[in-house]
């Protein structure tokens, strides 16, 4: 799996045959990882043979070739306590690494946007002023606050005007987010940066003692696009508008090729999948397991070690990274490890919609759909520092609340995913913002079911609650140990059908179900539901 010089063709990096050839060179890699289970990867030579500073195949990070990696120091976003507060959202301009500076849409000025961060039970008392050049509004992802507190696109407020939001954050402590929902513009907002960390803590989890303070770390990963000058684009049209927008540079909070300097300690690692459209599948470069703590809907009762995870957009992970056995001077990698999806366009497994590559036009979506899958370097952890801290993970965390009762008979509904011809639908039908599409009684359990008829993955996404995933049957047929406890998004994989439970008991009003692949959402793969 070494690459020489010699091997390298000598056309300048934006030519298709070089493109052709790193899209060789990562199927070629993926086949041997398909080859190796991971965590095998190891024993196989494939992380061994990398060169200085560099994981994978040199040439893939979008042009770094045989030169060591230069990465880009990650910061972290303020903290700020979410009362009386004003969120002012601005166009600006930032530095995403090594002094490249690309225009960015900022809220108070930073890139990702502030960390909101409270107790449970407190007032949540923040105003949105708009000074972008068009409509907006902000969605607490994972909260469920009142109708009119909830982001609805249909409240998006104009350039220069204000939305104040004023609620109580009943919710469970864990990792929640914000990012712009403006209607059709959900995409391209996120990618300018309308995207942060909400947070909520409760003396539970504190009591727990879990890293905290400076190893306590929110980090929101994307994939980027990137122009000849370094700058993110955002332009989806054709293969990018089915697949979603995806590029093959990783950021971490906003910084290109991102590292973290760390000491030799345990970390919490709070990760966000802000991504438009990538799935990451992460896992460590040193193949050993991730320790998962929490997911969309705070702490599991216990942690788990799995050896990678997949995570759509809009899901979070709560990681405990164990760094203590490493020594000053070692580097750790947090990566996306390749993977394939079997039955997806683009995909080369049984039943997949892979047949069709050669069929004019077929070919420009197959090799946009293949993106999903290509590995990624996301974060480098460079250890910098000793540590006197000792801290263990504990055995237990804290007990659920109690599951949807399903000892009734619920209600079922069933939602169809699908994606063809330039649109993307539920149950056949593109997003009317003035369509009830379901009334759901206020209080009672209901089963609700996601199949995905369509050749790309969807992360479903509800507002208002959270749910249980009860079962997933066809594609990878199991629910994992890290969609244990409560989740908001679950991702669907080609001909897969995943049914939760859920119980709407905070809030009557209009509330959505989407897909969080932001392009799929932005051009219809939504719809309103009435709790009534
Ligand atoms: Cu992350 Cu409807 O939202
Ligand atoms: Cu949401
Ligand atoms: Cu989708």
């Amino acid at each position: 799996m070494s690459t020489s010089p010699e091997d390298r063709p000598s056309v300048p990096p934006t030519t298709q045959p070089r493109r052709e050839f790193l899209r060789m060179s990562t199927r070629g890699l993926v086949a041997a990882w398909g080859a190796t289970a991971f965590p095998g990867a190891l024993e196989a030579g494939i992380l061994r043979d990398r060169p200085p500073g560099a994981f994978f195949l040199p040439g893939w990070d979008a042009g770094h070739g045989l030169q060591p990696v230069v990465r880009h120091s990650m910061h972290l976003a303020p903290v700020v306590d979410p009362v009386r507060l004003d969120l002012v959202a601005a166009p600006g301009e930032v530095d995403i690494g090594g002094g490249v500076r690309a225009p960015a849409w900022m809220i108070n000025g930073t890139l990702p946007s502030p960390v909101l961060r409270l107790n449970r039970g407190s007032l949540f008392d923040v105003t949105m002023v708009n000074r972008l050049p068009e409509p907006l509004i902000l969605h607490w992802h994972g909260l469920a606050p009142p109708e009119a507190m909830d982001g609805h696109p249909r409240l998006a407020v104009g350039p220069g005007e204000d939305y104040h939001y004023r609620f109580q954050v009943d919710d469970r402590a864990g990792t929640y987010w914000y990012h712009s929902h403006a209607h059709h513009r959900t995409g391209y907002h996120t990618h300018m940066g309308i995207a942060g960390f909400l947070i909520v803590d409760d003396p539970a989890e504190a009591s727990l003692g879990l890293p905290d303070g400076d190893h306590d770390l929110p980090i929101i990963l994307q994939d980027r696009r990137l122009d000849p000058r370094g700058i993110p684009v955002h332009q989806p049209a054709g293969p990018s508008m089915m697949a979603g927008m995806m590029g093959d540079a990783p950021f971490a909070n906003g910084i290109h090729r991102p590292y973290r300097e760390v000491d030799a300690a345990l970390y919490r690692l709070r990760l966000l999948n802000g991504s438009n459209a990538r799935v990451l599948n992460l896992g460590r470069s040193d193949g050993r397991p991730l320790v998962v703590a929490g997911n969309d809907g705070g702490l599991l009762e216990r942690p788990v070690e799995v050896p990678s995870v997949y995570m759509g957009v809009g899901e979070r992970l709560d990681l405990l990274l164990d760094l203590s056995d490493l020594a000053v001077g070692d580097r750790l990698t947090l990566v996306s490890l390749p993977f394939t999806i079997p039955g997806a366009m683009g995909g080369m497994g049984p039943g997949g919609r892979g047949g069709m590559g050669g069929m004019g036009g077929m070919g420009g979506m197959m090799a946009e759909a293949n993106r999903q899958g290509e590995p990624l370097e996301l974060l480098e952890f460079r250890v910098t520092r000793a540590s006197s801290v000792r801290r263990r993970i504990p055995s237990r965390f804290l007990p659920l609340p109690p599951p949807p009762d399903r000892s009734g008979v619920p209600r079922r509904r069933h939602f169809q995913f699908d994606s063809r011809m330039m649109n993307h639908t539920i149950n056949g039908r593109t997003f009317d913002m003035d369509r009830i599409d379901e009334r759901v009684p206020f209080g009672e359990t209901e089963i609700w079911s996601f199949e995905n008829v369509s050749g790309f993955p969807h992360p479903v996404h509800l507002h208002a609650t959270h749910f249980e995933v009860l079962t997933r049957t066809g594609g990878r047929n199991q629910v994992f140990p890290w969609e244990r406890g409560r989740k908001d998004t679950v991702l669907v994989w080609p001909g897969e059908t995943v049914e939760v439970a859920l119980r709407f008991s905070a809030h009557r009003g209009l509330f959505m179900l989407h897909c969080h692949n932001l392009e799929h959402e932005d051009h219809g793969m939504m719809m309103n539901f009435l709790v009534e």
